[in-house]
């Protein structure tokens, strides 16, 4: 799934340059780039579909020139990822009904990928002697984050546990809750599933969706694929997977993941992941003076000398036009920065 905004990255994160498109850790790769080398491994290129908004198919094919372009998706309007969910669950149970599925967001980053491969491989193993299961991969919470789905698993001792409650983005006061219970994983938003099941799921959850896209399943993987989606896909409803069936399905289970993760959806959460310089700093694309400063994000484009003094806890960013510094505890609040910003432009 690659047609999110990533909103919260701006100003190098914009709608028409997302951050999955950005090597926003400084590594030399998009994390478009790295997701598709890390599932590579465990899925062969040629089976890899890429899901993503019109817009950027371009993006696309320049960042990922070995892929099978017939397997890129275009989406003529943002809808969010159930739609595109059950799109590529239909078509590749068109092409093979047995297939089991991962889905996977392009904008996150995995260390330790020889980990990430085993729990794939776990999960896998599990969906192959429990056909319904829709399975997702459950991250140690460290704190009461409301932008994460939550997942209330049974305590048992099997390495996969079964969900009790899956709970898309609650409120500060039920997250502080959860993780006070201790039984509550975030949900990666990684999932694993038989396309049978997940296609049933969507049936029993999201009936309308469902016979919306049904309808097009002749069109499916052939030429004409692309114009009917031009003229249907806008009818499917704006709703993310985790609403449209992840809280309402039974046969939901967990794999605590043992790689470390980070969703990378903030510049906060960038700086947690990268390392830092000897003032405590996260530098990416920058020459750096600080003098008493500390504790600093600091990027620009294109490896510009920045200087900063008594500056502590801030976010630096240069981005083309834009230039913008405002303290950490802001970073939740960009996407309104922005529109006060772009006002005046
Ligand atoms: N193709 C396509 N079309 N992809 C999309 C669309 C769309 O309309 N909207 C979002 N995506 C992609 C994003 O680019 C990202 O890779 C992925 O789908 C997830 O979307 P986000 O918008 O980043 O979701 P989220 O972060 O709010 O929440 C999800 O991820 C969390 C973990 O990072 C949920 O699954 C949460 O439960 C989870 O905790
Ligand atoms: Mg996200």
């Amino acid at each position: 799934m690659a047609g999110g905004v990533g909103s919260r990255f701006w100003p190098v994160s914009k709608q028409s340059f997302p951050k999955q498109f950005h090597d926003m850790l400084g590594m030399g790769k998009s994390l478009l780039q790295m997701t598709f080398d890390r599932l590579k491994h465990q899925i062969r290129a040629q089976h890899i579909l890429v899901l993503t908004n019109e817009a950027y198919v371009d993006l696309v094919k320049e960042q990922l020139p070995d892929m099978n372009f017939d397997n890129i998706v275009a989406e003529p309007a943002m809808r969010n990822t159930a739609p595109c969910i059950l799109l590529a669950a239909l078509k590749i149970q068109k092409m093979n009904p047995q297939a089991s599925m991962i889905v996977a967001p392009s904008d996150h980053y995995i260390a330790e990928e020889d980990i990430f491969n085993e729990d794939l491989n776990t999960a896998f193993d599990f969906c192959k002697e429990h056909p319904d299961a829709l399975m997702t991969l459950g991250i140690q919470p460290t704190f009461p984050n409301t932008g994460y789905g939550y997942i209330e698993f049974n305590k048992e001792a099997s390495e996969v546990k079964k969900v009790s409650q899956f709970r898309e983005k609650p409120d500060l006061k039920t997250a502080q809750e959860f993780i006070a219970a201790g039984n509550f994983l975030w949900n990666a938003g990684i999932f694993i599933w038989n396309v049978d099941s997940v296609v049933s799921a969507f049936a029993k959850a999201q009936p309308q969706l469902t016979s919306l896209f049904k309808n097009g399943l002749s069109v499916f993987n052939t030429n004409e694929e692309t114009e009917w989606l031009e003229e249907n896909y806008p009818k499917a409803d704006n709703i993310s997977v985790d609403f449209a069936i992840m809280e309402k399905s039974e046969d939901v289970y967990v794999l605590p993941a043992r790689f470390s993760w980070n969703d990378l959806g903030t510049w906060g959460s960038l700086y947690e992941k990268l390392d830092k310089n000897e003032k405590d700093s996260a530098v990416v694309n920058a020459s750096v003076t600080e003098i008493d400063s500390s504790k600093n994000m600091i990027r620009t484009a294109a490896g510009k000398k920045v200087i900063v003094q008594g500056l502590e806890n801030y976010i630096v960013v240069d981005q083309d036009d834009v230039l913008m510094i405002i303290p950490m505890t802001a970073e939740q609040e960009i996407k309104e920065i922005r529109n006060k910003a772009m006002e005046k432009y």
